[in-house]
């Protein structure tokens, strides 16, 4: 057992109401092993209260610190780090000129390595435990992610992107041998292979990974379908109507799915545990379609504006009910930070939403990034809180790391100024530790 005292910033336990912060100004967080031997959160609240109930433990003391829940991360690309900040007129010329030539790389496993452990550190370093993250193409790319993670104790989810056409060559998924199994069949095969190796080891999951519609066959995307029903417990990650050009693509390939969402669901790719990346140029229909599934959204609004691609709908996604929560899609999102991330998704309501704009609030942005991206992943009260029983995932946040945010937080009279001025200013700087759950 240990202890940390700090100002706590923690949420209401699940569902309602949905992101309700709760801040202690002096409180106390004890961590301890579980019966499965993983630290996890034993107790939290106030000092005084908690303290005479652990009167032996021993405390560490954070003065004039926050400690506040890891951030969940719902979209990244860890093949794309080299590729942050490559302009292109929209998404399709972005991939071409980009990233596949990036991508392509990941053929050779020690370029592999060295990108998943800068990747891995990277996310720390900016506070996020929890990630679900695009490998490439190659097998080779998913163990070496998967082994950095575990090493530097990342959850982390990921799995071999699965595309058989329309893509360079080079980057389809490859049949094991010339004329052996053909190449859809071996990506299907490596899929399940990686499955088995991977998913439930530590604190690794595996997700079963079409990149998006246009890269994949009626065969490949069926039997990724396939696979999502043998294995009901492990996610699924993709892309979804991002871009005006890509949803015109998408409709021309599947012309008997009522929409781009639609085809997804037509293989079996839309259930509980699927993350779609995006879902910015939606109907009702489709928003109904997330909801009836147990989808979710990951919002991305870095890359979005980066890239122009659009923005997504938060009074849409709400009036229809179905979850979302936020990602840095590194490289077409522009930073590792969750905190950029979060002043994006306030930007993107603010632009995007109605004639009046959208005030999300600073509690609001910071559920999405931590409890409400959790939810979103099936992972409620065991990452992206701190309540009793979740996985001891936190970071220490010094609200005076830059001689701006001093003198601005010093400012706040209340807790959303508090909030809004870190959001607003903050980065990596102010992320001073990540402490990440044990195992004994
Ligand atoms: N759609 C298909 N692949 C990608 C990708 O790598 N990044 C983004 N932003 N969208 C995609
Ligand atoms: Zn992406």
């Amino acid at each position: 057992m240990k202890a940390y005292r700090s100002s706590l910033l923690y949420f209401q336990p699940s569902s309602e109401p949905r992101h309700s912060v709760i801040y202690e100004e002096d409180g106390l967080l004890v961590v301890g092993p579980n019966h499965q031997g993983v630290q996890v959160v034993q107790a939290v609240g106030p000092y005084r209260d908690v303290v005479a109930r652990y009167p032996e433990v021993s405390v560490q003391h954070f003065p004039g610190r926050i400690i506040a829940p890891g951030f969940v991360d719902l979209h990244s690309h860890y093949p794309q780090t080299n590729v942050i900040g490559s302009p292109a007129d929209g998404l399709l010329p972005w991939l071409e000129n980009y990233t596949f030539p990036e991508e392509n790389r990941f053929s050779a496993p020690e370029y592999c390595a060295q990108a998943a452990a800068f990747f891995v550190a990277e996310m720390l370093r900016h506070g996020v435990t929890t990630s679900l993250t695009f490998a490439t193409s190659h097998p080779a790319s998913v163990h070496a992610l998967f082994t950095e993670a575990q090493r530097q104790r990342l959850r982390m989810i990921t799995g071999l992107c699965l595309m058989d056409r329309h893509a360079p060559p080079d980057l389809l998924n490859r049949p094991c041998r010339p004329g052996g199994t053909d190449a859809t069949e071996q990506s299907l095969i490596d899929s399940e292979a990686l499955l088995k190796q991977w998913h439930g080891v530590d604190r690794l999951g595996y997700a079963i990974t079409p990149r998006f519609a246009p890269t994949s066959t009626d065969a490949q995307l069926h039997g990724a379908g396939a696979l999502a029903a043998r294995y009901p417990d492990v996610w699924i990650q993709s892309h979804v109507a991002e871009n005006h050009e890509e949803v015109a693509w998408a409709r021309d390939l599947f012309p008997t799915s009522d929409s781009y969402l639609s085809t997804y669901a037509d293989f079996g790719l839309l259930r509980q545990r699927a993350i779609y990346a995006h879902c910015i140029h939606f109907d009702d229909a489709d928003r109904v379609l997330m909801r009836d599934s147990g989808a979710a959204a990951a919002v991305c609004p870095t890359s979005n504006l980066f890239l122009g691609s659009g923005f997504f709908d938060y009074a849409g996604a709400d009036r229809a009910g179905f979850h979302y929560g936020l990602a840095n899609d590194v490289g077409g999102g522009t930073s590792f930070s969750p905190f950029h991330t979060m002043l994006a998704a306030y930007y993107v309501g603010r632009e995007g939403q109605t004639k009046t704009g959208l005030s999300l609030s600073p509690q609001q942005l910071w559920w999405q990034h931590t409890a409400g991206a959790a939810q979103a992943l099936g992972l409620s009260g065991v990452v992206g809180n701190l309540q009793p029983g979740c996985e001891a995932d936190f970071v220490v946040l010094n609200p005076k790391a830059t001689p701006l945010l001093e003198r601005r937080t010093a400012q706040a009279s209340n807790l959303d100024e508090l909030l809004f001025a870190m959001i607003v200013l903050g980065d990596d700087r102010l992320v001073e530790q990540t402490v990440i759950s044990q195992a004994f």
